[in-house]
């Protein structure tokens, strides 16, 4: 987004330093040493991390790399489970709080280790019980409640894949990632809840699944009474399915490259991309970075704030922080309900130490006053975090002072669903620099190029690379290999992350935005060509284009252009029917903030919409080169 493009700000060199205690203290120690200690033999820093995990069988090799394709822990066997849970619950930590959550009302629910291995065996056996076998794949569609937790680790138990569908998505857009992936099986609930209301979860996998053959079970957790009906063969019940199985459920061996899971991200085309993570490097990525990045201690609560439906929950409330064996806290409640301190009351209730949360839950803080973080006690707070679009200067500086009171170092992270692991920050004890996510992190590579893999002068924009593999990285696209070779093969030899961004003189990368089709509202990612395709889909619409524009809360906000069919007029009304219909199909993540209705859209000459003349347009600039614009 090169209209975020500020040289000023670029070029002012302003940093704040933390208290030298945060470094002295970290895992990590200095940033640089160990960061020369990885570019010395990357192999041997990979293998001493995964050494402080448990493995059935040790790896022949730490990677293979045949460009695009990388093994990393070459025949190893593992389970990532055995990992997060039984390592846990063998090293005298089994009474170790894993999971509080806490939900509308007050409700608290708390499992230690040892618990929450119980349940998760239970109901590992109840999916074998039904059938489910290594290598399926098991949907999950669950609201933030510690079943979506046990039901993804079950999965990870016995081999399934998981394929978890965040629970905003609608019937239209679940039907299409439980077609791709062929779930046999689908994980819900009755319902969600959200700001006091009840949120029809069921009514809408009730009608995602109609017209999806591979599903042969669905478990409903019921959380509503009295329980909601079900069908008496077809639909099971989550607690009824865990009776009558044995207790015990050892782990399933599994191939290190064996799938862990599928999750869908947007890509520039209407057909969400099923990226692919494997067992072994993924647990190594998460597990390293969710140590030496949050530095978890033994006595920390860390509170990550995105649902497990994104990649953020799957690495950094489950997999990463689990595999160290901290203490996880998730909560079902909105930060504006019941009033705007919500979240800053469970920070001083449960005494959070380490707060990981994203740029546009900061900025709607911001709006919201300093009156709401002031009335509540967060001095538990040891560091705070943020990922998922870029933290501009003026969040940076508000996060730092009224909530970390000038002492918690930030953690910006710079990753993808894509890269299952973050890869640049600024690491505990490190100078900070606003509106810089900060370095590569020990064990990644990463550059700001030309189109043609040519680093770029510092303080001027470029692609964001990164340039070689890394434990975490995803394998593959389920059943769409050719489309995950576009990533190694943009620019030769590196991985283009699709962002845009400027690397300072001091080695610190500002992140810009997307430099391709997809638009980052809220921090979720929307492909325009998603939104235009639920558009075109309406059947008073002829065609549709969608641009992302600029948005002070939001980061991003979506502005479609519509041309309808003859014998349909613009009104108020067909505006709310149209925004409607994206809800229904894609989701409220997805609803355009604006409709505006054109007899003509700016087209090449072989007939595909030019956004980038729209978006110029739209915001007053200059469109470029607009050559090959038709007429
Ligand atoms: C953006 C989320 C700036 C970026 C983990 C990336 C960021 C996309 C940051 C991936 C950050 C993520 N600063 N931009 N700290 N973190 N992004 O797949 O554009 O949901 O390509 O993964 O989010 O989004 P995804």
């Amino acid at each position: 987004m090169a209209e975020n493009f500020d040289v000023k700000l670029v070029e002012e060199m302003k940093y704040y330093t933390p208290n030298p205690e945060y470094k002295r203290n970290s895992w990590l120690g200095d940033y640089q040493k160990a960061y020369d200690e990885f570019l010395a033999d990357p192999d041997a820093f990979w293998s001493n991390v995964a050494h402080q995990l448990d493995w059935i069988k040790p790896w022949d090799a730490v990677k293979e790399w045949k460009y695009p394709y990388a093994t990393w822990f070459t025949n190893a066997k593992l389970n990532i489970t055995a990992n997060c849970l039984d390592r846990h619950v063998n090293n005298n930590r089994r009474n170790k709080v894993a999971l509080i959550w806490r939900g509308e009302g007050g409700a608290e629910r708390i499992y230690s280790y040892q618990k929450l291995l119980s349940h998760v065996m239970r109901f590992a056996n109840a999916l074998k019980k039904i059938g489910v076998k290594k290598g399926d794949r098991v949907c999950i569609y669950m609201p933030l409640v510690p079943e979506q937790v046990i039901a993804m680790l079950a999965c990870a138990r016995i081999g399934a894949t998981h394929s978890v569908v965040f629970g905003g998505f609608g019937a239209a857009a679940l039907n299409l990632r439980i077609q791709d992936a062929e779930a046999k099986v689908v994980i819900t609930a009755d319902i969600a809840i959200r700001r006091g209301k009840a949120i029809q979860l069921k009514a809408i996998v009730d009608e995602a699944i109609m017209d999806a053959p591979s599903v042969e079970h669905v478990i409903v957790l019921r959380r509503k009474e009295p329980l909601v009906d079900i069908h008496p063969t077809r639909e099971l019940d989550f607690y009824a399915v865990m009776e009558d199985v044995p207790e015990d459920c050892p782990p399933e061996v599994m191939d290190a490259e064996d799938p862990l899971f599928i999750l869908y991200t947007s890509g520039s085309t209407g057909k969400p991309k099923g990226v692919v993570h494997t067992c072994g490097g993924y647990m190594v990525g998460t597990y390293y970075t969710s140590k030496y990045v949050f530095d978890i201690k033994d006595n920390d609560i860390f509170w990550c704030t995105a649902d497990p439906g994104w990649i953020t929950g799957h690495s950094y409330i489950i997999y990463g922080p689990l595999a160290v064996g901290a203490t996880v806290f998730i909560s079902e409640l909105t930060p504006d309900f019941p009033d705007a301190g919500s979240w800053w009351s469970l920070i001083q209730e449960q005494k959070i130490t380490v707060f990981y949360t994203a740029p546009t839950a900061i900025r709607m803080f911001m709006k919201m006053g300093e009156v709401w973080p002031n009335k509540y006690n967060l001095k538990s707070l040891r560091i705070i975090g943020s990922v998922g679009e870029p933290l501009n200067p003026e969040a940076f500086e508000w996060y730092y002072h009224t909530i970390g009171k000038d002492r918690c170092p930030i953690v910006d992270t710079w990753w993808q669903t894509e890269t299952g692991m973050q890869m640049i920050t600024t690491m505990i004890g490190e100078k900070m620099r606003p509106g810089f996510a900060g370095k590569p992190i020990p064990g990644v590579t990463v550059d700001v190029v030309d189109k043609s893999g040519k680093p770029v002068q510092p303080n001027t924009m470029g692609l964001l690379v990164i340039k070689s593999p890394w434990p975490a990285m995803l394998r593959t696209l389920y059943k769409d290999d050719e489309r995950y070779r576009k990533y190694w093969y943009t620019i030769e030899n590196c991985y283009t992350a699709g962002d845009l961004a400027v690397k300072g003189k001091d080695g610190y990368i500002m992140i810009l935005g997307r430099s391709d089709d997809i638009i980052i509202v809220a921090g979720h990612n929307i492909g325009t060509a998603e939104v235009e395709s639920a558009l075109v889909s309406h059947k008073a619409v002829a065609e549709a284009a969608v641009i992302g524009k600029p948005d002070p809360l939001k980061g991003n906000s979506i502005k479609a252009f519509v041309i309808l069919r003859v014998g349909h007029n613009p009104s108020e009304n067909m505006t709310q029917d149209l925004l409607h219909h994206v809800r229904t199909t894609i989701g409220p993540i997805a609803m355009p903030q604006e409709i505006e209705y054109v007899d003509k859209l700016p087209k090449t000459r072989s007939g595909k919409i030019m956004r980038r003349v729209l978006k110029a347009k739209e915001m007053g600039m200059d469109p470029g080169d607009v050559s090959t614009l038709e007429e």
